[in-house]
């Protein structure tokens, strides 16, 4: 069993394992190992910069860091024996430099602010990946709308037929959601991007500390500025949350399509079979079951921004351990987030379309009614509500052919409408779902022109969005060359 070298003189007694089990977070904090090494040389240099620590015990604690960055953390650190990732860290640097020199480390500062410095590096990295799997998702969206600009599809409303639109015009819908989606990561990204570091237990510290300094060996863009502040919130992980909530809401909705699409009896798409699974009694069955699992995966990450939301709801200032229990909903959503997005852009890209079925439908339920409706006002001067009345009317009565109109017509106190002009080829032209769609050309509408348009607009905006998220990622990449960089420069 390994000594926790926080607890051993205050407390007394041997935990049983079960205690020392449920107060871990080590399960969770294997995310933040690497993150909690960047934050101790940070803090190290830091000291040795102010003068707080010598140079000599700085040199040997450093150099253990430095190991341990590049070879990864010895096994024992994660025995959860230790409170923590940061107790099982510090109890190897002892191990390795001794009391006298690893004692030192913890000097101006405290676990409270050290997790939520670890939580807000990690939590910036999860969001820049998040944000790069977002955008192949929207290139997958964007790759299948050029190929689908003139491809029919019916429209649904309330999934009853509603009206015709084009293939390209609905990818460009998802494509535009998962667009906001982005936005709001974007977003959060700026709030999570501020350094705790310096705010000790909360009070701050007596020692002369320099917040700026690890700020800016950290790569944050701000401090958290005030030290209460900056170890009780946990505001950025809950909008992370909130936004990976929305957005697995959307691949959901996303994914329900693909499902109901690939059945028999809509029978529009054909998802690849490296995405789908068959019955082990049903020997015909192929079905689509990595969209379901993402849609469930919806259910989960919503799941986690509600336990989230209630662990910190009803927690007085300032750091309180319930905050503990939020990271692991956290990291999971996180990472079933990553990994959903990362499959469903092959996934996209995989799907084969049947066009002729999808022509066939638009055929179906009156799709095009609406136009014809349109046509009426149009030829005959009718108020719309008049129009919509006489071809309800006749689809009550069955059909939409010239006679049936006329009697609707009349019915509806607006006279024939064959005495003033209206022939067969004329309904059946309104019937027509491309003439109907090839009208709809204003701005975000499904003519072909017009998705045309939207893709390349679409397109122009993912480029902007991958230039600023490399930037981000450089960013974090050179958090340890720079605190190498440091290390050379006060000689340590
Ligand atoms: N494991 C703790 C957490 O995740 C780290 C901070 C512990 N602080 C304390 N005062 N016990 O929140």
């Amino acid at each position: 069993m390994q000594t926790d070298p926080i607890r051993t003189a205050r407390l007394s007694g041997t935990r049983s394992g079960n205690v020392e089990a449920f107060l871990s977070s080590m399960v969770a904090d294997t995310e933040i190992a690497t993150a909690d090494l960047l934050v101790d040389m940070a803090h190290l240099l830091m000291l040795v910069k102010v003068g707080l620590i010598p140079s000599e015990p700085a040199k040997q604690l450093m150099e253990v860091l430095v190991h341990f960055h590049n070879t990864g953390l010895p096994e024992s650190v994660f025995n959860p024996a230790y409170e923590d990732i940061h107790a099982g860290i510090e109890a190897a640097l002892t191990k390795e430099t001794g009391p006298q020199i690893a004692g030192r480390l913890h000097m101006g500062r405290s676990r409270n602010d050290e997790v939520a410095t670890c939580i807000h590096i990690r939590l910036k990295e999860k969001i820049i990946l998040i944000l790069s799997e977002l955008l192949a998702v929207r290139k997958a969206l964007l790759y299948q709308v050029r190929l689908s600009c003139e491809v029919i599809l019916p429209g649904f409303t309330h999934l009853q037929y509603a009206q015709p639109t084009t293939l390209g015009h609905y990818l460009l819908a998802y494509e535009e959601a998962l667009t906001r989606d982005y936005a709001r990561f974007s977003d959060a990204y700026k709030r999570t991007d501020r350094s705790p570091l310096g705010s000790s237990a909360f009070a701050s510290t007596g020692f002369k500390i320099d917040r700026e300094y690890t700020r800016e060996l950290l790569g944050f863009e701000a401090l958290a500025l005030n030290t209460m502040d900056a170890v009780a919130a946990r505001d950025s992980p809950l909008e992370v949350l909130g936004a990976a909530s929305v957005l697995m809401t959307t691949v959901s909705r996303l994914c329900e399509d693909f499902v109901i699409w690939s059945s028999g009896f809509a029978g529009f798409i054909e998802i690849d079979d490296l995405y789908c699974s068959t019955s082990s009694v049903m020997p015909q069955k192929k079905n689509p079951d990595t969209a379901e699992i993402m849609r469930s995966k919806s259910g989960s990450v919503s799941g986690a921004l509600f336990s989230a939301l209630t662990i910190v709801k009803g927690l007085p200032m300032s750091y309180n351990r319930d905050l503990q229990e939020l990271t692991p909903h956290l990291w999971r959503s996180m990472n079933d987030v990553i990994l959903s997005l990362k499959i469903l852009a092959p996934l996209i890209e995989s799907i084969k379309w049947n066009t002729e079925k999808m022509a066939e439908e638009c055929k179906k339920g009156y799709s095009t009614a609406t136009e014809l409706a349109d046509t009426l006002v149009r030829s005959y001067d009718l108020p719309f509500r008049t129009a919509h009345h006489i071809v309800g009317r006749a689809v009550k009565m069955g059909d939409l052919h010239l006679s049936t109109l006329d009697t609707a017509s009349k019915e509806e106190g607006t006279g024939s409408l064959s005495g003033r002009g209206l022939n067969e080829s004329i309904i059946e032209n309104s019937l027509d779902p491309i003439t109907g769609i090839e009208r709809r050309i204003h701005p975000g509408a499904p003519a072909p022109a017009e998705v045309k348009r939207a893709e390349s607009y679409a397109s122009s905006r993912i480029v902007t969005d991958e230039i600023e998220n490399k930037k981000r990622r450089e960013k974090m990449d050179g958090i340890f060359p720079g605190i190498l960089k440091e290390k050379e420069r006060l000689s340590i």
